[in-house]
């Protein structure tokens, strides 16, 4: 892959596809870091003289302009973690991204308007797709891929422009790939993955990689609750996959046969329905052994002693990588299980790389010093399927 010193940019429109994607809370940001993990690449650019057009999506509007998922506020925070002006374009390739690029000088910034806006953008259809990467790429002169998050996507921005311009990869992507290639090519062992957030589904290519390679899997999240009903547990009205039994129970036997061992909660902190985000009001959680959950509770964070539990079996790793929260973190009575696996990746000797757009977010959230851990992946999706050892198209696309 090309860097941006390869590429010389001073004077040039350097059309940059970062992943901008951050949580938003009523219009406002309620985790920046992408952001943050954006600005030295854009900055570096800016200090060369380029003229540099950011682009990004956010959210997943329907292909069709969508306020709620305007990028503007992103812009103006852009505009102050980086200390410059950042112009706004309320279009993607229309007038006003015309005309923002055309006004820029040497060393100045703009971001378009969210790319998703346009039904190009996402299209499975290569025509329509490449339609819309022509028009992208009529913007600018040369193209940098920085948005990590977004590798995995086979999108015009992330797959179909490169090859249009002369393309080269941003430093973020370059830091991505070299921790996630440390998880890959020889891990330094004991391995262990904490795997969490809702759905088992969304997981079930990188357990499979896994019972392959790592030597400890650690579930919590709503998935959890798919696992205990797979041993012939009571789980009451907690998040239930239920056509994904089979695959669990195989994934069980599996690391039974492989000797990697399979750790779930021994207890849960559940109640009676889903707790308010967004009030955040008090709820009435109890804590309940993890194989007979009463029915009526759902399961909404791992117990006290599956913190302990959890957190004895990353002390001793020599590598851990997590992704995904361990309950209702963004509520406070169900927060202390994505806290205490976060406290014991710090307390670790372990590398840690946490991955994934949530938990991420939460040790953000809970406070803690991104500084303490190995590294904070921006890419959730895409830094699962990199562990898949799948082709990213984004990755692909910048091969030269
Ligand atoms: C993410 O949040 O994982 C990336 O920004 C990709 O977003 P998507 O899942 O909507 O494509």
């Amino acid at each position: 892959m090309k860097t941006i010193d390869d590429l010389g940019v001073a004077g040039r429109r350097v059309f940059v596809r970062a992943d901008l994607n951050v949580p938003l809370e009523g219009g406002a940001i309620t985790d920046d870091g992408r952001i943050r993990a954006a600005v030295p690449t854009i900055g570096r650019l800016a200090e060369a003289g380029a003229r540099v057009i950011v682009a990004s999506h956010l959210g997943r509007p329907k292909g069709a302009p969508d306020p709620q998922f305007s990028l503007a506020p992103v812009a103006e925070r852009l505009g102050e973690l980086l200390g410059r002006d950042v112009a706004f374009a309320t279009d993607t390739v229309g007038e006003s991204a015309k005309s923002t690029v055309g006004a820029l000088a040497d060393g100045q910034v703009a971001v378009l308007e969210n790319l998703r806006f346009n039904a190009g953008e996402t299209s499975k259809d290569d025509a329509e797709r490449g339609a819309f990467a022509d028009s992208l790429a009529a913007l600018a002169d040369v193209y940098v891929g920085d948005g990590f998050g977004a590798v995995h996507r086979r999108h015009a921005s992330v797959y179909d422009l490169p090859a249009r311009l002369p393309h080269a990869a941003g430093g973020l992507i370059a830091t991505e790939v070299g921790v996630l290639r440390k998880l890959t090519d020889d891990v330094e062992r004991p391995y262990a993955v904490v795997l969490g957030g809702a759905k088992v589904s969304d997981k079930l290519g990188v357990i499979d990689h896994l019972l392959e390679r790592a030597d400890r899997i650690l579930v919590g999240g709503g998935m959890a609750y798919t696992f205990l009903k797979a041993q012939g547990y009571e789980i009451g009205a907690s998040l239930l996959q239920e056509d994904q039994i089979p695959a669990v129970q195989g994934y069980l036997k599996r690391a039974e046969e492989r000797g990697v061992e399979f750790v779930l909660p021994v207890d849960v902190v559940a109640a009676a329905g889903f707790p308010d985000l967004r009030t955040k009001a008090p709820s009435e959680p109890v804590t309940v052994a993890a194989d007979a959950i009463p029915s009526g509770l759902m399961g909404l964070d791992i117990g006290p002693r599956s913190q302990e539990l959890y957190a004895a079996k990353l002390a001793d790793a020599a590598t851990v990588f997590w992704n995904g929260p361990m309950g209702v973190f963004e509520h406070p009575d169900y927060a202390e299980g994505t806290r205490a696996v976060a406290q014991a990746l710090i307390d670790s000797p372990a590398f840690t790389v946490v991955g994934g757009g949530d938990s991420a977010a939460a040790v953000r959230i809970l406070g803690f010093d991104e500084e303490a851990f190995g590294h904070i992946s921006t890419g959730g999706g895409a830094s699962l399927e990199y562990l898949e050892g799948k082709t990213l198209p984004g990755l692909a696309a910048l091969e030269d």
